[in-house]
């Protein structure tokens, strides 16, 4: 019912030529379906992203691709390149590996760029920000900002500041808007802790990095053995999104 060929000609890339679905299969996902193998073939194999090729005059797949987060990369005529930087998750045993996994990031960060962390309370979002602080050299220490909304800590290294938001006790995305981070995010790496749909707006682009605590085991239904300063698996879900990262090596650089 339908088709996809797989270009490899790009190093860690994905291509996607001549999807097709046969007329009779149109409009019942077929095409999204693919795509979906497509993404899982070129995560099984290691790979960052994918790119593909829409003509100009075809709106609808132009959409098509939009809609699942594909964004132009360039242009050559009516020939409009698109691309997609692969999300990527990631289990995390403990808090030390979760400061190391933020230092990955930090080597793919640079001013201006945005983090919005969700999770649970005591998930981890504070402690990944410590680990991002440490690998970004600025002064610290990075604690949990409860007594003010947003804390600025400046690098020790001549790098970007690390702009600490927590925005639990925001009600609005008008709040965030209040606090005037615009004057700061351009000079800045911000992570916004509890950030999901408001900080989304500082920004056109940004990484989200969603932490989740795996449920108790089963001979443990409470979780009382561990108690919360243990160590506990977390599940870290990253997702990339706007141009900023459109040609990141996010899965090379945190998996590898
Ligand atoms: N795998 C893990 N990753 C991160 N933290 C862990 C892990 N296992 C245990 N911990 C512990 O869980 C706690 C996480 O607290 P942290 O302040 O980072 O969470 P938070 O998400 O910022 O919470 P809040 O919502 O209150 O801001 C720390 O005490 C940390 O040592
Ligand atoms: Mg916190």
């Amino acid at each position: 019912m339908g088709a996809i060929l797989f270009d490899r000609t790009r190093p860690a890339m994905l291509g996607l030529k001549r999807v097709s679905v046969d007329p009779l299969g149109r409009d019942r996902g077929v095409a999204s379906v693919m795509v979906g193998v497509a993404e899982d073939v070129a995560e099984e194999r290691g790979m960052d992203g994918i790119w593909l090729h829409v003509r100009e005059e075809l709106p609808d797949n132009i959409r098509f691709w939009s809609h699942r987060h594909y964004l132009p990369v360039r242009q050559d005529g009516t020939t409009i390149e698109m691309g997609k930087t692969l999300w990527l998750a990631r289990e995390v045993p403990d808090a030390d590996a979760m400061r190391d996994l933020a230092a990955r990031v930090a080597t793919l960060l640079r001013a201006g760029d945005l983090l919005v962390l969700t999770g649970d309370l005591g998930a981890g979002k504070t402690t990944f920000t410590q680990g991002l602080g440490e690998a970004l050299g600025v002064r610290g220490p990075v604690t949990s900002p409860t007594f003010v909304i947003a804390r600025t800590h400046p690098s020790e290294v001549g790098g970007p500041a690390l702009v600490h938001v927590d925005a639990y006790r925001l009600g609005s995305a008008a709040e965030i808007d209040d606090i005037d981070l615009d004057a700061t995010t351009e000079d800045s790496v911000t992570v916004v802790e509890w950030g999901a749909g408001m900080a989304e707006q500082l920004s056109d682009s940004w990484l989200s990095i969603a932490i989740e605590t795996r449920a108790a085991s089963p001979g443990d239904p409470l979780g009382t053995a561990s108690g919360v300063e243990s160590d506990e698996m977390r599940v870290v879900t990253i997702r990339p999104r706007g141009r900023r990262w459109l040609g990141v090596p996010l899965r090379s650089t945190l998996l590898g």
